[in-house]
């Protein structure tokens, strides 16, 4: 089977390398097209691309994103500019890969023919959505207090820090408070309708290379036992595309674990880890979970958005 060529744009940054070798050996998908910064909007060399991927920072993505989908190129974005836009789907495949059928409803409203736009949400609230989710479905989600330890990486290349923890990223407690929302929606099949839960986030950023770790109290409108919580992640299924990992969540018995540096690549980085669940005097339980900043928090969750998208439409 010949391979869907495609494009990435920020290919030198942190998130750029890690799609490169994702993509080395993908097999649907191969890069043919990687600009840099001086040659970024060239849409003659990127006609062979059937989609590209976009690890650009937000400020530079807004505008350049915007000109590839006008133009007719799908874009897959690791950056924020365009999550919250009303059309466009903010995805994390296990979650609501339904939310891609408001792709036509973007097109037609933005007036693309075949471009549109699919953004991956903030990497922080991977490591806590994940988990959260298979107990929203079952006991609805109504409150929620998360203390999120995020690793250097997830500042990009330039940034610099040991033997400190700085106590406040730019944006990233509105991100990780309000993109959740979208993500545990319904889609209607003509609106999304925002999930109803508070979200209260601390986000810092602590001397660990790779890996986001969460410290979450949750409450629920049913109150779950703990080892209904604990089944209800044992049996949370992973998906059947070539970057999903197998179990999307996996829980460690032992008090000291998950770890960034023990932990984060578990299943390639795609997978959650997650441990110390147990009963809150203010919340129902807490837990803590972790996720690979750069993989699936970034590159890995692009790449998998990727293959469902294209999953799907060969059942169109
Ligand atoms: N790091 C993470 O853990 C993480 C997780 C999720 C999402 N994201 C998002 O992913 C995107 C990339 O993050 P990153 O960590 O890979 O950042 P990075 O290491 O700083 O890389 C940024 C990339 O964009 C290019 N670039 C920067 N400014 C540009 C400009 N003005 N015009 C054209 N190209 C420009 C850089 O090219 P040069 O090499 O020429 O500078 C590089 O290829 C950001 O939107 C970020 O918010 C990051």
């Amino acid at each position: 089977m010949s391979k869907i060529s495609v494009g990435l744009l920020g290919a030198s940054g942190l998130v750029g390398e890690e799609y490169l070798r994702l993509l080395k050996n993908h097999p649907q998908f191969e890069v043919v097209f990687q600009p840099n910064r001086n040659t970024l909007l060239d849409f003659d060399a990127a006609r062979p691309c059937q989609f590209l991927f976009s690890a650009l920072p937000s400020d530079r993505a807004q505008q350049v994103e915007l000109e590839y989908a006008k133009r007719g190129f799908p874009i897959f974005s690791s950056a924020s500019c365009h999550r919250l836009e009303e059309d466009i789907p903010l995805i994390i495949p296990e979650i609501n890969p339904d939310h891609l059928e408001m792709i036509p409803l973007q097109q037609k409203r933005r007036g693309w023919e075949k471009g549109f736009i699919v953004a991956k949400p903030n990497c922080t609230l991977q490591s806590y959505l994940l988990p959260l989710y298979p107990l929203h479905k079952r006991f609805q989600l109504e409150r929620l207090a998360v203390t999120n330890l995020q690793a250097i990486t997830g500042a990009g290349r330039t940034f610099k820090l040991s033997g400190n923890i700085i106590p406040y990223i730019s944006g990233e407690e509105e991100k990780s408070e309000t993109e959740p929302l979208k993500i545990l929606g319904t889609w209607d099949g003509s609106r999304l309708h925002p999930a109803s839960l508070v979200i209260s986030s601390h986000c810092t950023r602590v001397p660990v290379l790779h890996g986001h770790l969460a410290c979450v109290s949750a409450s629920f409108k049913k109150k779950p036992t703990l080892d209904q919580v604990l089944e209800a992640w044992e049996t949370f299924e992973g998906l059947d595309l070539p970057t999903a990992p197998k179990r999307p969540l996996i829980y460690f018995e032992e008090n000291d674990r998950p770890q960034p540096l023990l932990d984060a690549s578990c299943d390639r980085g795609m997978a959650v880890t997650v441990g110390r669940l147990r009963s809150c005097s203010l919340f129902d339980i807490r837990f803590t979970a972790l996720s690979h900043n750069l993989i699936r928090g970034a590159a890995g969750g692009g790449v998998l958005t990727a293959e469902l998208y294209y999953e799907k439409i060969k059942h169109i």
